[in-house]
């Protein structure tokens, strides 16, 4: 069973949603088992948005929570509906809560067995003037909301009352997930310390004549006996040109003499909470001239980005800030060629750096929450999390933009990424994943 949370945090979380929607009830549904084949499923991974506000590691239930211009002030705010107990079922699958232990555990005012949620949610959803739900993405449970919804519509229009309106709560959720509490930001540097250690006995554990599928055996089993649940993601252990597909997870060939070992790989923790690290480094343990000028161009441009990790910057700021490197240093590298303003303008490096600097991470690893609104960019505060991640791939997969020079023969088969996980803070930023070494020094040796 799960460990025993403590639910104030989450009725916290519940209490600053409703105190900006008065008038709104939510229905919030938690994850479904999802199919691996046949009658095997893929582990349980819960619903971000309910893991966030009810804490409930559970697949299937809903929560419905109401505001306080809904019903009247008896009526419960936090009502859950979940699987209930049933000892053949917990012999399969293993031990839930049942309704007893949502009331108990989680705060939930009023627990139902969820086969009730059919009947009751009607009734729940009256005198909301407004119903939230993320239409598109729980289709177990989208019909039935949909259907009570078309019935308070039909009841309003007969009566000739006020109709409830349907909207996407999603956005003030991701809204509030996106400025990490204190709690959350230690649990973050937990999965980035778990994370950067197991980079640090990867680099050192590596051998020419290695797999690199043992590469992330040695990762996950360090995640796992650091006690993580998983992966954030299946984990990048990609060798020489391999590092040029952006997301390699085949993770087969053996590590080669004179390629680099490409690392993407960080762990999640029992809540969720995420890291995602990249460390690129020579298997041999010395870097070609070629390797290591890019290395250093794209370790450049990766300081220069943290650098603009700070509160009023954005992301968009943060990415131009390592483009503005890379271009600057493959001109002179003569990867590149003409002028460097009209290369930033049409993106003609795209052949060399074709993805963005970085995401916000959290509860998910490509977490939620806005990166713009039209066309004004998110201003960076205190307590959101990014990732910061350049790199540079020389390979011929893309086509050379017209009036820049092909790849020569000596630099394809380079791929380098360097990605750390960087908090906001009220002066600039924390680097949560410092301690995974990556000077120029340290890779080598
Ligand atoms: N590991 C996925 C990413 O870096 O976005
Ligand atoms: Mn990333
Ligand atoms: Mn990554």
């Amino acid at each position: 069973m799960n460990s025993r949370p403590d639910h104030s945090v989450h009725a916290q979380r519940r209490q600053r949603l409703l105190a900006s929607l008065e008038d709104a009830a939510v229905v919030l549904p938690a994850a479904h088992l999802v199919t691996h084949h046949a009658d095997v499923h893929h582990r349980f991974r819960q619903d971000s948005d309910f893991f966030y506000l009810c804490g409930l590691d559970e697949a299937n239930a809903v929560a419905v929570l109401r505001g306080h211009g809904t019903g009247g002030a008896r009526d419960p705010r936090f009502v859950l509906f979940v699987e209930p107990r049933d000892p053949t079922a917990e012999v399969w699958n293993g031990q839930r809560w049942g309704t007893e232990g949502a009331m108990e555990h989680f705060g939930a005012e009023v627990a139902h067995p969820l086969g009730e949620l059919a009947e009751q949610l009607d009734g729940y959803l009256q005198g909301a003037q407004r119903i939230g739900f993320r239409v598109g993405h729980h289709p177990h449970v989208e019909p039935l909301v949909l259907r009570v919804w078309a019935q308070q519509l039909e009841r309003g229009q007969r009566r000739g009352g006020p109709s409830a309106s349907l909207f996407d709560v999603s956005a003030s959720i991701h809204a509030m997930r996106l400025r990490k509490e204190p709690g959350e930001l230690e649990r973050m540097r937990k999965a980035a310390r778990i994370s950067c250690a197991a980079h640090e006995q990867a680099r050192q554990a590596v051998r020419v004549g290695m797999g690199e599928y043992q590469i992330e055996a040695l990762l996950e089993g360090h995640f796992r006996s650091a006690g993580a649940r998983q992966p954030a993601y299946p984990s990048i252990v990609a060798g020489g040109d391999n590092a040029c597909i952006l997301h390699y997870t085949n993770n087969q060939d053996p590590l080669r003499d004179g390629d680099l070992l490409l690392i993407d790989a960080g762990c999640s923790l029992t809540d969720y909470y995420n890291a995602d690290i990249t460390r690129t480094f020579p298997i041999n343990g010395q870097f070609s001239g070629e390797q290591r000028d890019l290395y250093e161009l794209v370790l450049t441009a990766q300081r220069q980005a943290i650098a603009a990790v700070q509160p009023g910057s954005s992301s968009a700021k943060v990415h131009n800030a390592a483009v503005e490197v890379l271009v600057d240093g493959l001109l002179e590298l003569g990867l590149l060629q003409g002028n460097r303003d009209a290369i930033l303008t049409s993106h003609g490096y795209r052949h060399l750096y074709p993805h963005r600097t970085g995401h916000w991470l959290g509860l998910d690893v490509h977490d939620v929450g806005a990166s713009r609104l039209g066309d004004h960019h998110t201003a960076l505060e205190p307590g959101m999390v990014l990732t910061v991640e350049p790199g540079l791939y020389l390979s011929n997969r893309l086509p050379v933009p017209e009036g820049q020079p092909p790849i020569p023969d000596h630099w394809q088969g380079i791929g380098i990424r360097i990605e750390d996980d960087v908090a906001v803070t009220a002066t600039g930023h924390e680097v949560l994943t410092a301690a995974a070494l990556k000077d120029v020094g340290d890779m080598e040796g």
